[in-house]
């Protein structure tokens, strides 16, 4: 159950912070294409004067963001929800709440492009330092932070080796400090994990991802339960103008009515599938945060439940005996898993990090983090595990 408005997060997938249209009484919230809304006398209007400002179909669905990831924000239009042209728009726009020569504290194995846009972007055109640092174990941020860290910005489960942060024990160090605390929460979605519920500041979507769900709309989400931050990001969002338009917010608000049972059987599958690699010979290693065997097991049991059992996602990463040449023949010869970037979407897809979304990480940053040339990602779909299961045994065989 979520706290933010009393219902079940099942229940807020499909009504939270939506209403019948009231022109038509239209369940789905139309898309509103119109830039611009007249005004009855200079400044006086319905609380809509141009569209990269105010959009009725992008309320609705930060409204619903909103709902899902706790952000409860009085007066403001949208409860402290607010909806981006892509995740790394979202993420740029946050970056801008620190000043020039702050320092931010981000993990250190992060999306590959969320790491270009802080060190081949922001550091040189913002003028920030950052430290990146492996979280898994909260004494190593404690020991980073200086007196000009602003922000600590984590991804849990990161993007590709699946290690898991300890959100409470993290944000109990950014509150002590006054730093605020950022979780990019792509891989759990708000089905799993809500991190302002767990005592972070800010909650990050790629929306893209398990919130669209269905591989046909680019966006990004900050959600805040902060006045004082919502207010500056409110305020960023129009004045930096990367917002998402209103067919996108409708793909993507469409697409979160079903994030509660597509969540359940990415889950399944998922459990399912890495259970079956973990014993494959040809498999070396693999984490799976559902697994007994991932290092951080623990703590996705307290952190990431799914109608409050402990739940493992739908993101699994196995290192394969052998190398590129293994690894090219295993990702060529499925079919069912289609070979490309993205994730979170109903059909399973594959990737090969180092060469595809990690691409932009430096060789030997990769080869510190495990990102090797025989490892591969999968985003199980949504489609029958027994299918997918022939599809990746045809594949390694
Ligand atoms: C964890 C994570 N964060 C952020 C992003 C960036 O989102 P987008 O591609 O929507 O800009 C991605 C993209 O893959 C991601 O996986």
């Amino acid at each position: 159950m979520s706290e933010s408005h009393g219902l079940n997060l099942q229940t807020q997938v499909i009504h939270g912070g939506q209403w019948p249209d009231p022109n038509t009484g239209a369940v789905m919230p139309p898309v509103s294409f119109s830039s611009t809304y007249v005004q009855q006398s200079p400044g006086v209007h319905k609380g809509f004067e141009y569209s990269r400002s105010h959009n009725p179909t992008r309320y609705a669905l930060e409204r619903c963001m909103a709902a899902l990831e706790g952000g409860k924000v009085d007066k403001d239009v949208t409860h402290g929800g607010f909806a981006f042209a892509s995740g790394l728009a979202a993420m740029g726009t946050c970056l801008e709440l620190v000043y020039s020569g702050d320092h931010i504290i981000a993990m250190d194995d992060l999306y590959g492009g969320s790491y270009r846009l802080m060190s081949r972007v922001r550091e040189r055109s913002q003028g920030i330092k950052i430290s990146y640092v492996d979280m898994t174990d909260p004494a190593r941020v404690e020991a980073a932070i200086t007196d000009r860290t602003k922000l600590i910005w984590v991804e849990t489960p990161t993007n590709p080796t699946l290690k898991l942060v300890d959100l409470p024990a993290l944000a109990a160090i950014g509150r002590k400090r006054d730093i605020i605390t950022v979780c990019d929460n792509t891989f759990a979605s708000p089905m799993l994990q809500r991190p302002i519920e767990l005592g972070f500041d800010i909650a990050m979507h790629s929306a893209t991802k398990y919130l669209g769900g269905h591989s046909d709309a680019v966006g990004g989400i900050l959600v805040t339960n902060r006045a004082d931050l919502a207010e500056k990001l409110r305020f960023m969002q129009n004045a930096i103008g990367s917002i998402l338009g209103p067919m996108d917010s409708y793909l993507v608000l469409r697409g979160i009515k079903t994030l509660a049972i597509r969540m359940e059987r990415h889950c399944r599958n998922a459990a399912e599938i890495a259970r079956r690699l973990e014993a494959h010979p040809s498999v070396e290693r693999i984490v799976y945060p559902g697994l007994p065997s991932h290092p951080q097991h623990a703590i996705a049991q307290k952190q990431m439940r799914l109608n409050g059992e402990p739940a493992g996602g739908g993101m699994i990463t196995i290192w394969l005996k052998g190398g590129l040449n293994e690894s090219r023949r295993f990702l060529e010869r499925v079919h069912l898993f289609s070979l490309a970037e993205s994730l979170g979407g109903v059909e399973s897809l594959i990737e090969h990090p180092a060469i595809m979304t990690h691409a932009s990480v430096p060789p030997e940053k990769r080869k510190t983090l495990g990102i090797d040339d025989n490892l591969c990602r999968l985003s199980v779909g949504i489609e029958n595990v027994e299918d997918l299961w022939h599809d990746l045994e045809h594949g390694l065989s």
